[in-house]
């Protein structure tokens, strides 16, 4: 199989519409080793993408060479037609596993406010411009209430939204999500989950939301990106999530099965951790 086949575009219109994000032929290496190897795929600017794959595949890697932070070996990546890297190109990000100590002496505003001017601390703004963001970040994910909390005593899902509205204080068009399900109930996924499609809706954003399963996504997501060996395969769920599309990925044979509407997909020995399911904890 092509590792990248064609990618489906969803409706007629997306066809007539400028992408946000090229991705061509791009391949990454990490000292030794290939992390992503000829990978192509356009994002449209109001999808949203689930980024699914086995621990190791590639996932983060991908978002920080979105996000420019690292250097693809060969390939392009164009933001709005222009290569990544000129002007701005305004792209919010989430990393992964976000763990705060109990007692770090910051508040929930502080910490939104790193994402106005990320390490300067905001400076460059007036006061007043500044804490209206914060305060409009802070109500568009529902915490308008832990602006002064201790960061560090909040619970997972509270910290995760503030980590959303950090992400959106630069007014993006990119939203880069790192498993922001990981170590929420399967109640707190659903409220992240309903969070960013509703977010994402009102200020058309397109979304690359990375998690562990694809199930927490399937009401949501317009297409998935599942990323195995290296290799990848976009397009809608089910013209993904299917036993030969993913067989022919991984290179050995994968079951896709459905059961009351959710997927699940069957591992190789050395994956057997990874279902198709939420994964709360990895
Ligand atoms: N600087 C580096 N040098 C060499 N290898 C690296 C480096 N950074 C990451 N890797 C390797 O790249 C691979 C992909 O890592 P990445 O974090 O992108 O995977 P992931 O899909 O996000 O995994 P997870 O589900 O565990 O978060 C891993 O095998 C990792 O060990
Ligand atoms: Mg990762």
């Amino acid at each position: 199989m092509n590792a990248n086949p064609p990618q489906t575009v969803r409706s007629a219109d997306r066809e007539s519409a400028a992408p946000l994000v090229e991705l061509s032929d791009l391949t990454v290496r990490l000292g030794e080793r290939t992390i992503l190897e000829h990978l192509s795929a356009t994002i449209w600017p109001d999808e949203l993408v689930g980024i699914i794959g086995p621990n190791g595949s590639g996932k983060s890697t991908l978002l920080r060479v979105i996000l420019g932070l690292i250097r693809p070996s060969s390939g392009e990546i164009r933001f709005r037609g222009a290569p990544l890297g000129r002007g701005n190109p305004r792209i919010g990000y989430c990393p992964q596993n976000r763990s705060f100590d109990p007692d770090l002496p910051i508040t929930g505003r502080e910490f939104v406010g790193l994402g106005i001017d990320g390490h300067r601390w905001g400076f460059g703004l007036p006061d007043a411009r500044r804490a209206a963001r914060i305060d409009q970040a802070l109500e568009a994910v529902g915490v308008s209430h832990l602006g002064d909390a201790p960061l560090g005593r909040l619970s997972g899902g509270e910290q995760q939204r503030l980590g959303i509205a950090q992400a959106l204080l630069g007014d993006p068009s990119l939203l880069l999500l790192d498993e922001p399900l990981a170590s929420l109930d399967v109640r707190g996924q659903r409220e992240i989950v309903d969070l960013i499609d509703r977010i994402r809706r009102q200020r058309h954003l397109a979304v690359l939301f990375v998690t562990h399963g694809v199930n927490p996504l399937l009401d949501v997501m317009d297409r998935v990106w599942y990323l195995a060996g290296g290799r990848a395969a976009i397009g809608p769920v089910r013209e993904v999530i299917r036993s030969d599309v993913l067989s022919a990925l991984y290179g050995s044979p994968i079951e896709v099965f459905e059961v009351q509407g959710r997927l699940f997909v069957s591992s190789p020995d050395e994956w057997a951790h990874h279902s198709g399911d939420g994964g709360a904890k990895k």
